[in-house]
Parts: structure tokens; C-alpha cells; sequence
């Protein structure tokens, strides 16, 4: 059994797409425990209560350790800790601490909207456009202490069309990271993700 910690700051599209396609798949090896935000006033809390699941919010304005031992405290309280739990970020905007990372070692996945290592951090879909590739996606990746530059655990590609914007091309990339993001937690939760250096074999 996996007990899973979903880390939020606003909308929680992706936390959706998690707590849909465990209860549609009747997934019992994977049980929600708590959603965090660090904004109160992220849409996501009232998506996870509607899924059952309990929310916290930590707002304060701490830094660093001081701040992320508050987030470990609520889930180890929740009992998410480093022996059987799983973090998922979920457009949470905040970086972790080496502490946090260190603690939870390979236990925390972040999903970002580009074919990581192309175009890390904020508005990766207007750094796709503006560089003028062809073809960009989104990657699900374990949490190191970087940005964005965790082991690849999987990625999908969508293509850049000639009159894409921000809006469009953010939805269709959208569209997958809500079929990558599930499939990558249930994949942990098998035990099925066997991380070897930089590269996330599928076993
Ligand atoms: C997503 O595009 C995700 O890739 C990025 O932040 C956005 C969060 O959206 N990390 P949501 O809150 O999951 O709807």
C-alpha cells in the first residue's frame, strides 16, 4: 500500500486526474491521504474535498527547511513518510529543500509542461513557442535537488502547431500530462520504476 501526499498551489487539474483515476480504476493499493497547498486560496482544495481527501494549507512566509519541515510534519501526520509514501508536486510553486528531497529520496515526482531538459521552470509552453520548436510535451520526473532536473520517469509529445498560443498549446499539453501523470503514480505504486543513475527503467 501506498499512502500518497499531493502538494498543490492552485488550480489541481493533475491532482484531479490522480484522485479520478484512482477511484474510476478502483485502485485500492494507493490511498490518498492529504492535499497540500501552499496558497489558500487554491481551486484544487475544493476538488480534493470533493474526492474525500483532507487539504491543509501552509501559507506562512518561511523559507527553505523551515518551511518544508511544516509540509513533513502534516504528512507524516497523515502518514506519508519516506517508508511507504509517495509526494506527487502538482503545479506546486515552490522548490523543495535538499532536506525534503533527501528525506523522501525518489519518493517525489513533479510533472512539468515540456520535454524536460528543454525548458525548465515557469512558462515552459511561451519558451517552446518563442524558441519556435516543432514539437514539445510534458515529462513526469523524480524530484532531485534541482529545477526541473530530476530521472525521467516518462514523457509525451505534442506537436506545435503554426497558429498555437499560450492557450492552446497549454490545453493540448494539458490533455496529456492528465493521462501521463496517473499512469506514472501507478507505476510507483507496482513498483515498477527502477532508477539506475539518471535513467527510470520500466520494469
Ligand atoms: C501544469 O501545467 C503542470 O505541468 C505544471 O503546473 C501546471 C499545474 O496545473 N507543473 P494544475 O494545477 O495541475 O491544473
Amino acid at each position: 500500500m501506498i499512502n500518497l501526499g499531493i502538494l498543490i498551489s492552485g488550480r489541481g487539474s493533475n491532482m484531479e486526474s490522480i484522485l479520478n483515476f484512482l477511484k474510476e480504476n478502483n485502485i485500492a493499493d494507493i490511498c490518498p491521504k492529504i492535499v497540500i497547498s501552499s496558497k489558500p486560496e487554491a481551486e484544487g482544495l475544493k476538488k480534493a474535498s470533493k474526492y474525500g481527501v483532507p487539504t491543509r494549507v501552509v501559507s506562512n512566509n518561511s523559507k527553505g527547511w523551515d518551511y518544508d519541515s511544516e509540509i513533513i510534519n502534516i504528512l507524516q501526520e497523515y502518514d506519508v513518510n519516506p517508508e511507504n509514501g509517495l509526494v506527487c508536486l502538482a503545479g506546486y510553486m515552490r522548490l523543495l529543500s535538499p532536506e525534503f528531497v533527501r528525506k523522501y529520496k525518489m519518493r517525489i515526482m513533479n510533472i512539468h509542461p515540456s520535454l524536460l531538459p528543454s525548458f525548465p521552470g515557469l512558462n515552459s509552453q511561451k519558451k517552446a513557442l518563442d524558441y519556435g520548436v516543432k514539437v514539445t510535451g510534458c515529462t513526469v520526473h523524480f524530484v532531485d535537488e534541482g529545477l526541473d532536473s530530476g530521472p525521467v520517469i516518462a514523457q509525451k509529445h505534442v506537436a506545435v502547431l503554426d497558429n498555437d498560443t499560450f492557450e492552446t498549446l497549454s490545453e493540448r499539453i494539458l490533455i496529456q500530462e492528465h493521462i501521463l501523470y496517473p499512469n506514472c503514480v501507478k507505476l510507483f505504486s507496482e513498483k515498477r520504476l527502477l532508477v539506475e543513475g539518471r535513467r527510470v527503467i520500466v520494469t
